[in-house]
């Protein structure tokens, strides 16, 4: 039998029966694991040469009863053979990447995603002999265009980063299976509730846990969910760089990953609900919500998503001067760059970015945009907020 997402949030991936009798995953604090005797380290070393899931552990960079249990529970959740737990999204994204791609090899990247994802391709793989074509979201004919015998990956957000632009994944996973090429999809804007990539075929799904998964803005962590056999390469590779993540917040992941189901619908609700209120607003000039009919993904959004996602991207009718006072009269939400906590999280993404307009007017971000990370905090009391801040601005 099988259980709902719900039940598995909370349960899967733990032992019944914990140390002590505790009901809680025991945060395991230690570098190492000592053997009994040179037995006990020759048996060990029979099952790592026979390849077997390990038995014990052996070092903190390979493994960490906490952090396993964590990997496990990630696993379940969205659907995977295994999980791998990284000390950042970043470090998830930069692992895998190296990883599976090798000098010479072509990486094709949807070009609207985060920003440092792009300028890892951009300026460290190229550096090792790694190119990279960048294609647009919306344009399959591009991507197609853009695959070379070299092309070992295809990596893309979805929903992206500002814009929520969304891939159609079933199209995407059909190219890159036709040129047997991997495919890896960055979902930490969607969560293992609102998309299922694994399910479309796509090999790899890595996520920021920092945000939805770890959902209280108190750590940094990332993992990649894959088949068992793919995983394993990432992993050997994780235990030479070494951005393994830390007991504590892997206790804090399994933690925060008990309410996910709880946590993402409220979210769904207050990004529905906030965007549809801004769209209807005068001091508003444009909103981007991949549940409004009028986003351009909306479509294949429905199709693909079982809910939209607690962001909602917006500009202010006006220029940076008035967007600023926008957010400096909101009451409500923390003003910062992240998301998919339990609090509401929001920034004029230019502000953040540069200090010279037009760095900020190359790179395409314009003055007036708003990106608001939607908490948990009730719809009525955050659209009230929004009122009062857009009234007479
Ligand atoms: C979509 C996306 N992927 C990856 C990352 C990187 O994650 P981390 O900050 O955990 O390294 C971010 C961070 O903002 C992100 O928004």
């Amino acid at each position: 039998m099988t259980d709902h997402f719900s039940t598995q949030a909370v349960h899967a991936g733990e032992d019944k029966r914990k140390p002590y009798g505790a009901l809680t995953t025991p945060i395991i604090k230690t570098s190492t694991y000592t053997f009994e005797n040179t037995a006990e380290i020759l048996d060990f070393m029979r099952h790592k040469a026979a390849g077997d899931q390990p038995v014990r552990n052996e070092y903190g960079r390979y493994s960490n009863p906490t952090q396993s249990v964590a990997e496990r529970k990630i696993a379940i959740l969205e659907g995977g053979e295994r999980a791998l737990l990284f000390a950042s999204g970043m470090c998830a994204i930069t692992t895998t990447m190296l990883a599976l791609l090798s000098s010479g090899d072509h990486l094709v990247m949807v070009s609207d995603c985060y920003h440092r994802t792009r300028e890892f391709a951009l300026t460290f793989l190229s550096r090792w002999g790694i190119e990279t074509t960048l294609v647009p979201v919306d344009e399959p004919a591009a991507l197609t265009a853009a695959i070379r015998p070299a092309t070992r990956l295809i990596f893309a957000e979805t929903p992206t980063n500002p814009y929520l632009r969304v891939l159609d994944l079933s199209r995407t996973v059909e190219v890159a299976r036709r040129h047997n090429i991997i495919t890896m999809i960055d979902s930490t804007f969607a969560t293992p509730i609102n998309l299922r990539p694994l399910e479309y075929g796509v090999d790899l799904v890595i996520h920021s846990a920092t945000k939805y998964l770890g959902g209280h803005n108190d750590l940094l962590a990332g993992v990649v969910i894959g088949s068992s056999e793919v995983v394993a390469r990432i992993e050997k590779a994780r235990g030479v760089l070494g951005g393994v993540s830390n007991p504590h917040d892997a206790y804090l992941l399994i933690r925060g990953l008990k309410t996910i189901d709880l946590r993402v619908h409220r979210q769904n609700e207050n990004g529905q609900h906030v965007a549809q209120f801004l769209e209807g607003h005068p001091a508003v000039r444009r909103v981007y919500y991949p549940g409004l009919p009028s986003h351009p993904d909306h479509e294949i959004a429905r199709q693909q998503m079982s809910g939209f996602g607690g962001v909602v991207s917006f500009e202010i009718e006006g220029d940076f001067e008035k967007t600023r006072r926008f957010i400096d009269r909101l009451r409500l939400p923390y003003i910062g760059p992240t998301l998919g906590g339990v609090e509401s999280v929001i920034e004029q993404i230019a502000a953040l970015f540069s200090l010279d307009p037009a760095e900020r007017q190359q790179a395409g971000i314009k003055d007036n945009l708003v990106r608001y990370a939607l908490g948990i905090e009730n719809a009525e009391d955050l659209i009230a907020d929004l009122d009062q801040a857009l009234a007479g601005l």
